[in-house]
């Protein structure tokens, strides 16, 4: 039996998906609540990539405890030092300094032949162990790699004192055959790797992220690197959650330790998407809208009966609710608060706490039952609110079948006074996005737009998220209502609160690094 270091690079990795952009204070709750789950360790960003990044590695390197925190780094000197600087602060700090393995990627991105490259891993790591015994090697693209040159990569890196060396399958490329075999063959090649920490980080280009890590797990890997909801570059990363939850079922198969308190699982996931805009899709193992519904009568029927008939583990062992609904218009101050502290918020403000109450009774009026998913909307809407610069005073449209163009009135409180407009569109929330937009102080295109239900049931409430990009500065809009048009609205104003409280961040600056030697 091994114990399997759960290395998290949400904020590293994850935040390369396309179209995400997190600010200091979401990355720093999320590093939090990263630790309250128990990762052991935090890629908290690449300090060299911009100042943004380097200032997010460094407070999450003050203010969070318990996990390692980590720095990614080329194998280039002053990305090294300044990945050294941020993670200082940290009670446990890791450099992560990588280059690439593959021919492809030596001949075209790198531009160094294969000596050099093993001679800048043996300089570079050694030159982070003056920062940090905890170095992480890395070499990209292992799985297309020259299994001979991996080798090599792996016992350079162990001569100069890297204590963990991963071994990426950067393009997503293997099968767990093939990448179990690779990880097996590191260690009959270079005996020396039973002496470190050999790591996985899989790519989920062909959808086998999970199954590579696992085969890794079982092939001798001591650190599965992953992502919340497997976001990531492309495709996305191996999930955490779906890693965790197969060690954690099938711990009769695996066999194995780890230190994750898998009831934090459903809130973290919740949290990542709210920051980053990226939606869970339904079907998403552990952490999906369907995960644990059963639909089918020959289901539900056996699940009624016994548990255990269709299901394999429990929704409360990941931090969901069983039930479906208990709280309704008659439900008391108390009964909600109770609640709140069910669903892992315990410590909301007074101030905050009679606001959500106040909408918790709203909701209860517009709709005979308030489940759980639509109090953690309740909560995740109240608190990614940012000051209230301009607020929807009323909203109105029009809409119908037989030629009729739709067509909606906007009215908006803004720091100018109160403004009114009307549009038409394709519809009524593009007629009144439209009237917004006639109101926008500042121009942005709209990047993406995404409508769910929360709950099953024609009272259900509708939950937008819009991702807009403003001269280059990516922000998210979210709102909620048991009325679309009206949670689109609110979405769109949502943004333009955002702009105004100069919440977004540019991307650029990260997307400007490359591979080459500077
Ligand atoms: O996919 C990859 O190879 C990476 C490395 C930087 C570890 O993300
Ligand atoms: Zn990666």
């Amino acid at each position: 039996m091994a114990y399997i270091k759960i290395f998290d690079t949400t904020l590293r990795d994850g935040e390369q998906s396309p179209g995400v952009a997190l600010n200091t204070l979401q990355k720093l709750e999320i590093a939090h609540s990263l630790a309250r789950l128990g990762v052991d360790i935090i890629e908290a960003g690449f300090p060299i990539a911009s100042d943004g990044d380097f200032d997010c590695v460094n407070r999450i390197a003050k203010d969070v405890k318990g996990p390692v925190i980590c720095g990614l780094a080329r194998t280039h000197k002053l990305d090294i030092e300044r990945a050294a600087k941020a993670i200082e602060p940290a009670e446990k700090g890791r450099i992560h300094t990588f280059t690439s393995a593959s021919d492809v990627h030596l001949k075209y991105m790198l531009k160094q032949t294969r000596e050099q490259v093993l001679e800048l891993s043996d300089q570079m790591v050694r030159y982070a162990k003056e920062f940090t015994d905890d170095v992480e090697f890395s070499a990209q693209d292992c799985m297309r790699a020259d299994p001979e040159f991996v080798y090599q990569l792996v016992r350079a890196a162990i001569a100069a004192g890297a204590t963990t060396i991963n071994i990426p399958d950067t393009t997503g490329y293997g099968t767990p055959q093939d990448y179990g075999l690779l990880i097996k063959n590191i260690f009959q090649n270079v005996p020396e790797a039973h002496q470190v920490s050999i790591s996985t980080h899989c790519h989920d280009d062909l959808g086998m992220a999970v199954a590579n890590s696992l085969a890794a797990v079982e092939n001798g890997a001591t650190q599965i690197e992953c992502t919340i909801n497997g976001i990531g570059e492309r495709a996305g990363n191996t999930s955490l959650e779906e890693c965790v939850m197969a060690l954690y079922t099938r711990k009769d198969h695996y066999g194995h330790e780890i230190g994750i308190n898998t009831r934090e699982i459903y809130f973290v996931s919740r949290l990542v998407q709210r920051h980053t805009g990226m939606q869970i899709p339904p079907n998403k193992a552990i952490v999906g809208d369907n995960a644990f519904a059963h639909e089918s009568g020959i289901h539900q029927d056996g699940v009624i009966k016994h548990k255990e008939t269709y299901e394999i583990m429990n929704a409360e062992l990941v931090g969901r609710e069983a039930g479906v609904l208990v709280m309704g218009k008659h439900s008391g101050r108390n009964a909600f608060r109770t609640r709140l502290a069910e669903l892992g918020y315990t410590d909301l403000s007074q101030e905050k706490l009679n606001d959500l109450f106040k909408q918790f009774k709203d909701l209860a009026d517009a709709k005979q039952h308030v489940t759980n998913e639509d109090i953690l909307a309740l909560v995740e809407t109240e608190s990614s609110k940012v000051a209230e610069v301009y607020r929807l005073e009323h909203v109105q449209f029009q809409s119908g079948t037989g030629g009729m163009t739709p067509s909606a009135l906007v009215r908006l409180s803004t720091p100018e006074g109160i403004m009114e407009e009307t549009a038409l569109g394709d519809g009524p929330v593009d007629a009144s996005f439209k009237a917004l937009k006639k109101m926008t102080p500042v121009p942005f295109e709209l990047e993406a737009y995404d409508l769910k239900a929360i709950g099953k049931g024609t009272d259900a409430l509708g939950e937008v998220s819009i991702r807009v990009n403003s001269e280059g500065q990516i922000v998210h809009g979210r709102a909620i209502s048991t009325d679309v048009v009206h949670a689109s609205v609110l979405a769109y104003v949502d943004v333009l609160n955002k702009l105004a409280a100069g919440i977004g961040r540019h991307k650029e600056a990260a997307n400007q690094i490359t591979m080459s030697m500077p």
